[in-house]
């Protein structure tokens, strides 16, 4: 479905040929003065040069032209020659009730479906989740949800750090306590135990325990990384460690992103890909890619163009390791052979940017991908505390994510208890859904790429720009349309007529915005621009209700368009905040 603007540009792209001046120049967009229009055209001023005539003249014709158009109750020429526009208000209705017929609510799918491939969350495996994991996760399943609604296939895949230094740590350390455990008999030949040596929470201990200690003690930390050695080459007990740890950390994870609404198509990870490691080492070294460097293993990737030095993309170490920019390639072979992704899209902290612009240079001078794989690095900021610093704890620690949605709960829990009687129960589970959108609000109104700060008041707010004040506009809505329903009447086959007011046709205006919008957020991968839209229209909203009688309005058919126009609202609010990965509870 065409969006309003492109109804009306065409329109005026009409008026300007006929009136004997090139369509091109009838560029139509949003008005910056909405006190005089709702939108406006400036091509006259343009066409005054190419046809050497007073912009005025130009626009005085092109408006007598749209006089008797169907979308325009204004069309008015102005000194020097701008155009300013107000929509019919029948055409305006017209157009909703399309769009509240179309499943997509106007927005059209791609003409040609694609693979993208979302690389993001990246955690990793055994370590605390902290609050740059939480941004990965809210940012890339965002992505992922608009660009799949665009009718792409999109294969979000977690990618888990799972084979480094960390797991070495917890073998060193498990074996210190347990010596006796099996795993640590060479002699042994035997199947391993099924259950695992320690519970999720002894897990839990244990990581930041040896790492800590490592730093202490250098004997420890060598044979945490001769253990690492041994387990990435092949140790068999070591191996049912590492299995043991993946099970129950992975538990782990599944259950913390699905409180986060955050749902992964793969959970690969780093391991999965170690096996393409030595063919993809002999192909970089036959095609005379890679060449040693004092005794590592490097890929240049330096190009004649760029102004600073990029450095070599590194793939074996001169012990024979190999690092991450080994393991990202790696994954890209295996990315390739398996799901053939026109885009892969990465969702990481931006801070790891130069690595990805190695990787990717390296991928594709080497023939890892193909030449027309894009390659898309989506770095996002650093989340700051109050203070403008990275995000700590009181205490000065790292924050760890579940500590940080804890107390967003608990905040939410209090407001919701201080605003209304709702019972205990339901406000927990209403604190949590109300929480979570207020957290993934915060984060997805700002530009990924910028660093913001983490403001719990602000964030849990039910007013202003947060995610509170959308679910809350959003469940006005279902309450009134519940009421409407409670009285009797069925809103089936009822349509939005013409406004009646200007609050109404603002929020007519808004509505129809929506097509256009997700256009946009989808061509320039912006979550925010969604953020931004529905706080106008949850305003929009707002105001048309306070100055409304809507289920008391006597005129019936009058009621039934208010109806119709809220229940379009209430879907465009939904859907965006579905896009967003959020949802509304029934009350609050
Ligand atoms: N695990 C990494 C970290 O915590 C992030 C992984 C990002 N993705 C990737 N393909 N390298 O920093």
């Amino acid at each position: 479905m065409k969006t309003l603007l492109e109804c009306i540009t065409i329109e005026m792209q009409e008026a300007f040929k006929q009136a004997g001046y090139d369509e091109k120049f009838a560029k139509v967009t949003l008005s910056n003065r909405p006190d005089l229009c709702e939108y406006q055209c400036n091509g006259a001023m343009a066409a005054a040069k190419t046809y050497k005539k007073a912009p005025a003249m130009i626009a005085g014709e092109v408006v007598e032209l749209l006089k008797d158009s169907a979308c325009f109750e204004m069309a008015e020429a102005v000194n020097p020659g701008f155009i300013n526009l107000k929509i019919e208000k029948k055409f305006a209705a017209d157009y909703l009730n399309k769009m509240a017929l179309d499943e997509m609510l106007g927005v059209s799918k791609c003409a040609e479906a694609r693979t993208v491939m979302i690389d993001y969350g990246g955690p990793n495996v055994a370590k605390p989740l902290h609050v740059g994991h939480l941004r990965s996760a809210i940012i890339g399943e965002s992505i992922k949800r608009i660009i799949r609604y665009k009718g792409n296939e999109v294969i979000g895949d977690i990618h888990l750090g799972d084979w480094g230094y960390q797991m070495g740590l917890i073998i060193t350390e498990l074996k210190k306590r347990q010596p006796k455990l099996p795993y640590f008999d060479t002699s042994y030949e035997g199947e391993y135990p099924k259950e695992a040596p320690f519970t999720i929470a002894e897990l839990e201990e244990i990581y930041p325990f040896a790492s800590a200690y490592a730093k202490e003690h250098e004997a420890y930390r060598e044979e945490a990384l001769k253990a690492t050695y041994l387990l990435q080459n092949g140790h068999r007990g070591y191996r049912a460690i590492w299995e043991h740890i993946m099970r129950i950390s992975v538990a782990d994870l599944k259950k913390n992103y699905k409180n986060l609404n955050v749902e992964f198509e793969l959970w690969k990870g780093e391991a999965d890909v170690q096996k393409y490691i030595p063919s993809m080492v002999e192909m970089l070294k036959d095609g005379g890619y890679a060449h040693y460097d004092q005794g590592a293993l490097v890929v240049d990737v330096q190009e004649e163009s760029d102004k600073k030095e990029i450095p070599p993309c590194m793939i074996l170490k001169s012990d024979g390791a190999a690092l991450y920019d080994t393991t990202d390639l790696a994954t890209l072979v295996e990315r390739e052979k398996l799901y053939q992704p026109d885009e892969v899209i990465y969702v990481v902290d931006k801070r790891q940017e130069m690595h990805f612009v190695q990787v990717f240079r390296c991928a594709k001078k080497t023939g890892i991908v193909r030449k027309e794989t894009e390659l898309k690095f989506l770095g996002f900021g650093t989340m700051n505390g109050k203070d403008g610093k990275p995000f700590k704890t009181r205490e000065g620690g790292v924050m760890r994510l579940e500590n940080l949605i804890r107390e967003i709960h608990e905040e939410m829990y209090k407001k919701i208890m201080d605003n209304r009687t709702v019972p205990e129960e339901e406000a927990k589970r209403t604190a949590q859904i109300v929480g979570l959108a207020a957290i993934k609000y915060g984060d997805l109104s700002n530009q990924a790429g910028k660093d913001y700060i983490f403001d719990v008041d602000r964030f849990t707010s039910f007013e202003g720009n947060t995610g509170p004040y959308i679910l809350y506009t959003i469940v006005r809505i279902k309450s009134i349309l519940n009421k409407y329903v409670e009285s009797g009447k069925t809103p089936e086959g009822i349509s939005i007529s013409a406004a009646q007011s200007e609050c109404e046709k603002s929020l007519m205006l808004e509505a129809a915005k929506f097509n256009d919008v997700i256009e946009t957020v989808y061509e320039e991968i912006a979550p925010h621009k969604i953020c931004a839209y529905i706080y106008d229209l949850a305003n929009a909203f707002n105001k048309f209700y306070h100055e409304t009688k809507i289920l008391t309005e006597e005129n019936e058919k009058l009621r039934e368009s208010y109806i119709a126009l809220l229940m379009l609202t209430r879907k465009i609010l939904e859907t965006s905040i579905d896009l967003l990965g959020f949802e509304a509870p029934e009350r609050m």
